[in-house]
């Protein structure tokens, strides 16, 4: 699923750079993206919107990095922020706030203002309570907010339950059943204008019918809104579309965007205004984590190869028991016996939860490098400093040159926001 990391001469590279050079000068473990296939995975969307009127924001909280928002906003992108911290990465990158969204549960009257006065394109409302608040914060600064309810169509996206969000019992959106008359008192609102509807029905997605369901209920709706002479401006399909990991085959963006498209001319709806948010489908398999091997630890029934990442770094595997490839920068000159032994690659933090692969048949020696797959979403964006443990480092590649995009954190780094107590 990584096109654009491949061996050369038994090296891994990352387009023309090789890995153990990368991890030679900047150490490891080490996230290293390749530009080319951020370019690729934008152009699968792209392929689909010829003749469209798409927008595609850009749901940063996969991978927030300020070059990678620099790179998506050079390229006409806006973004879907659930933070403001997540506005201020926006802002700093050189991002244009009236091409961002705002979705999230939780935004606080001082996130809401932050927004407001930035002028964003649009609020994904997700509650009653919080379109409320969000009224009056807006009538506060003698602003009009502008808005899109979230709805939650109740379709089943067949994903991880800890990533599926558009099921009547996850906490998201406001229910379909209730939307309608949302729609009609956010209406009479003074300080709300309403902008569109939207969805997000989960992630990691590899099948096309939740999909069309979720269109279908969503333009349901939309008939349902603007025969209450209520119009709806845009149309917001989320996120969610998943990626190769390992052997899921999900669809491809520009063809599910066609049959999409297709649902909604069928409908009447083929020439509105439709954005998208998608996160991990334009990062995930740009990125790989290098980590080197510190020890083999051999056991009765598991064997151990111990690295230099860990869940701090990767959480996936520890939070969602995710697997992710894991292939060696530098492959050995003999095939893989069949009876060699399989690895659980675990890291050094000090939980047994710490695992970043399991009965994986490797063949590797202490010092090896290995490098850890589809590492580009969710990966250094939900990396902590649990056991005190400095954030790796991140890198750009494109072509044959590399930009450091993150330097390591240092000790003093994480102990700065600290004082002690007299
Ligand atoms: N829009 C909204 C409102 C979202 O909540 C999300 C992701 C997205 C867009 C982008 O979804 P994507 O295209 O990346 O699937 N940490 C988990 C994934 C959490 C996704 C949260 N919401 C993981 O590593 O699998």
């Amino acid at each position: 699923g990584a096109p654009f990391f491949h061996y050369h001469a038994g090296e891994l590279h990352a387009e023309d750079v090789p890995l153990r050079a990368l991890a030679e000068a900047h150490g490891t473990p080490l996230f290293v993206y390749s530009q080319a296939a951020l370019q690729a995975a934008l152009d699968a969307y792209l392929a689909g919107f010829a003749g469209r009127n798409v927008a595609v924001h850009y749901a940063m909280k996969a991978n927030s990095n300020l070059s990678i928002l620099r790179f998506f906003a050079e390229r006409g992108c806006g973004f879907d922020i659930v933070s403001g911290g997540e506005l201020a990465r926006v802002l700093a990158a050189g991002g244009d706030a009236a091409k961002v969204v705002f979705s999230g549960v939780g935004k606080t009257r001082a996130e809401m203002r932050f927004a407001l006065e930035q002028g964003i394109a649009c609020f994904n409302v997700e509650s009653e309570a919080e379109l409320e608040v969000l009224n009056s914060v807006a009538a506060e600064l003698g602003l009009v907010a502008p808005v899109s309810l979230r709805v939650n169509p109740d379709v089943d996206p067949q994903t991880h339950p800890y990533i599926s969000t558009g099921l009547k019992n996850n906490k998201f959106g406001i229910a379909h059943d209730r939307a309608l008359g949302v729609f009609k008192h956010a209406a009479t609102l003074p300080a709300i204008a309403i902008k569109g509807i939207d969805c997000h029905i989960g992630s990691q997605i590899t099948t096309e019918a939740p999909y069309l369901d979720a269109l279908d209920r969503l333009l349901d709706l939309v008939e349902a809104v603007e025969a209450e002479g209520i119009a709806i401006g845009h149309i917001d399909c989320g996120g969610g579309l998943g990626i190769q990991y390992r052997d899921e085959q999900p669809p491809q963006a520009g063809a599910l965007w066609q049959k999409l498209f297709a649902r909604a001319d069928a409908r009447g709806f083929g020439q509105r205004q439709f954005l998208i948010e998608p996160g991990r489908s334009l990062v995930g398999n740009a990125g790989a984590c290098v980590t080197e091997v510190l020890y083999l630890k051999p056991g009765e029934d598991k064997h151990f190869c111990i690295v230099d990442a860990a869940m701090n770094d990767l959480p996936r595997p520890a939070m969602y028991e995710a697997y992710h490839t894991i292939a060696p920068v530098c492959k050995a000159s003999a095939p893989l016996p069949p009876d060699a032994p399989l690895y659980d690659v675990v890291g050094p933090v000090c939980e047994s939860g710490d695992w970043l692969g399991r009965d994986r048949a490797l063949q590797v020696a202490q010092g090896d490098l290995l490098a850890v797959f589809s590492a580009g979403a969710y990966s250094m964006s939900m990396a902590s400093n649990y056991n005190t443990r400095p954030r790796a480092a991140e890198v750009l590649v494109h072509g044959s040159t590399c930009h450091i995009i993150r330097r390591r954190e240092t000790l003093e780094d994480l102990l700065a926001a600290e004082t002690m107590k007299a």
